[in-house]
């Protein structure tokens, strides 16, 4: 069994931190999605329910671990975890079976599950997306972080283009770092 792991954030969120409006995504920029790709080819995503559904589908390359609390949920290949410690213990059992594994778990979504697991998050993958929508009566949203316990670096700027809103990756690494 592999120990000591990394637990990252991958997120887009608009400049109020809203993520999507419950069922999806609320912006569709084709660029992030393959730094996603990039970000967590190899390894697992712990996601919620939700999140699972509004994708439809497991994401090749990568186990999808997903959140949730009814106990007879089940679908083709998905890991089911009822609670973060479970999550986590299948995370790690993934990554030691399977060849070319990368020894980091990523907190893949949506609101709940990054409120459940930011407090053992190492680091933050961010896009943040110049809009600020209200994401309507189920809006997710990116929990608000203290930035005393943060070092936040722009990775890089990109203008907005056409229908393309701007946005930054940014990356944020705790201060006092955490494993799981
Ligand atoms: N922009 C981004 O980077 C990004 C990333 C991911 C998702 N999203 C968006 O976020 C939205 C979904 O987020 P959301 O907050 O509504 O839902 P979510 O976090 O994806 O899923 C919530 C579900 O997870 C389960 N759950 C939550 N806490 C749990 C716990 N402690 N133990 C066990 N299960 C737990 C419950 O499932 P059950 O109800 O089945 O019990 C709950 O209903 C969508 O709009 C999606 O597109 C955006």
């Amino acid at each position: 069994m592999t120990d000591r792991l990394e637990m990252v954030a991958v997120v887009a969120m608009a400049a109020n931190r809203v993520i999507g409006d419950g069922d999806g995504l609320i912006w569709h920029l084709p660029a992030d999605l393959k730094r996603v790709k990039a970000l967590t080819m190899g390894c697992p995503l712990i996601m919620g329910r939700r999140t699972w559904d509004s994708i439809g589908r497991a994401l090749p390359g990568r186990a999808s671990v997903v959140m949730t609390r009814d106990e007879s949920w089940s679908a083709e290949g998905a890991l089911r975890a009822s609670s973060l410690e479970e999550a986590i213990d299948l995370s790690r059992e993934w990554i030691s079976q399977t060849e070319g594994a990368r020894s980091e778990i990523i907190l893949f979504g949506g609101g709940e599950i990054y409120a459940a697991g930011m407090a053992v998050c190492s680091r933050i993958e961010a896009t943040i997306v110049d809009l600020t929508p209200d994401g309507g009566p189920k809006a997710a949203m990116f929990p608000a972080l203290n930035e005393a316990e943060w070092c936040r670096e722009v990775l890089e700027t990109v203008a907005a283009d056409g229908d393309v809103p701007g946005y930054r990756y940014e990356r944020l690494v705790r201060a006092t770092p955490v494993r799981v």
